[in-house]
C-alpha cells in the first residue's frame, strides 16, 4: 500500500506510530535537556482550536517533586516515580473553549516525540481524577503552584 507515493515500510511517522506503545518502568537512564526541549518543541507544533494555543507545559525532574505528584493520583499513576523526567499539560479554559481537545493533542505529540528518541512514555490522566484529599488537579495546582486559571 502507498501513501503519497510512499511505501509503508519506507514511512517514518508510521513506523513510529506502529512502535509506539505505552510504557511503565523506566531505567536510570538520564534524558538531556537538549531532548526534552526537542520534544516541547514538537508539542508547540501541535494545532490549536482557533489558533489560541491555551496550553502550557511544566516538566519535571526533581525526584522529590516527581514521587510528591505521583501521590497526587491515587490509582494508575504511580509508575511517574520512576521516570526521569515528567511533563505536566495544562490548559487555560479561559483562553480556548477546546482546551481539552489541545491538551490531548499536545499530549499525543509528545507521546510520539518520546517515542522518536526511544525513550518510553505514558499518559497518566489527571483531570476527573482524585488524590489523597482533593481532584488531582488541584493537588498538582497545590503542588507546582500553578495559578487558579489553569486546570491540569
Ligand atoms: C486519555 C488517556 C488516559 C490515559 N490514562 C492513563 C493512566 O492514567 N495511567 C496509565 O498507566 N495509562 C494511561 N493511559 C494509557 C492507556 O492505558 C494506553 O494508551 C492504552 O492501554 C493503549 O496502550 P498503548 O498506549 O500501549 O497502545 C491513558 C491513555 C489515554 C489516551
Amino acid at each position: 500500500m502507498c501513501i503519497r507515493g510512499e511505501s509503508r515500510m519506507e514511512n517514518r511517522l508510521y513506523e513510529m506510530t506502529a512502535r509506539r506503545c505505552s510504557v511503565r518502568r523506566y531505567t536510570d537512564e538520564h534524558i538531556e535537556d537538549a531532548v526534552i526541549e526537542e520534544i516541547m518543541k514538537a508539542a508547540l507544533t501541535a494545532p490549536a482550536s482557533f489558533g489560541h494555543h491555551p496550553i502550557e507545559f511544566v516538566v519535571l525532574k526533581d525526584k522529590q517533586t516527581i514521587k510528591a505528584m505521583a501521590s497526587c493520583k491515587r490509582l494508575g499513576g504511580s509508575q511517574i516515580i520512576g521516570a526521569d523526567a515528567v511533563i505536566v499539560t495544562m490548559g487555560k479554559p479561559d483562553r480556548g473553549e477546546f482546551w481539552i481537545e489541545d491538551s490531548a493533542i499536545a499530549s499525543s505529540y509528545i507521546l510520539l516525540a518520546a517515542e522518536q528518541y526511544n525513550f518510553g512514555a505514558c499518559w497518566v490522566q489527571i483531570r476527573n481524577r482524585i488524590g489523597k484529599r482533593k481532584s488531582s488537579d488541584e493537588e498538582i495546582r497545590e503542588l507546582l503552584g500553578v495559578p487558579d486559571a489553569y486546570a491540569v
